[in-house]
């Protein structure tokens, strides 16, 4: 089995990833490796999951992928964005964000917007990159108590369950963050015929 590291400290992100990549490999997370909070101090996606891999590069030396997502809402100008997980401030709660989200798109009537994901992978000291998107409206109120952060009012497009309501398979087979891990994993498959 490939030993690989996934950097994030996210449980519910490690289990879905887990889940997508499938029983052939063999998923470490930061907590399991031992590694402290990355700092994540660029202003993009790929230069935050470029960052995260290239540390646990840099300090554990092992192959390793890293992720990050930004909520992009067009009535907000593209915001949070890159800075979806302090959207309401430095140590705010998933509840914190959405509560925001909601109070700043009160009224408005364009409630579209996207999940997208970007992975960097460093393998073998190469950097590859892979990227996920879904499309989707901000509901007015939340449903659903599953999945994590903005999932209760992400309504993806084609489907009547927020991501908060839909069973973690379905949540996976379309979500931005499926996607992109879809494409990580057709490179490693590739990689290894
Ligand atoms: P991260 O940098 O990839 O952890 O994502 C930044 C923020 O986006 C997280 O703190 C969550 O608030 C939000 N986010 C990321 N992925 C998802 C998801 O699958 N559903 C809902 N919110 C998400």
């Amino acid at each position: 089995m490939k030993e690989i590291v996934f950097a994030t400290h996210n449980l519910h992100k490690t289990d879905e990833v887990r889940a997508i990549l499938g029983p052939d490999y063999h998923i470490l997370n930061l907590p399991e490796l031992g590694c402290p909070d990355i700092p994540e101090t660029a202003d993009t996606l790929k230069g935050n999951a470029l960052q995260k891999a290239q540390y646990v590069v840099e300090h554990y030396h092992r192959d390793c992928f890293a992720d990050d997502t930004g909520l992009e809402v067009e009535a907000l100008n593209g915001q949070p964005g890159v800075y979806s997980a302090r959207y309401a401030g430095e140590g705010c709660s998933y509840q914190d964000n959405v509560r925001k989200l909601l109070a700043e798109m009160r009224g408005m009537e364009n409630r579209r917007a996207c999940f997208k994901t970007v992975v960097a992978l460093i393998l073998d000291g190469k950097e590859y990159f892979f990227e996920g998107r879904v499309d989707g409206i901000i509901l007015p109120e939340q449903r659903g108590t599953d999945g994590f952060g903005y999932d209760p009012v992400f309504l993806p497009d084609g489907h009547d369950q927020t991501f908060a309501e839909m069973d973690a398979t379905t949540k996976n087979s379309i979500s931005h963050r499926g996607r992109a891990m879809r494409q990580l994993q057709e490179f490693l498959m590739r990689r290894e015929q």
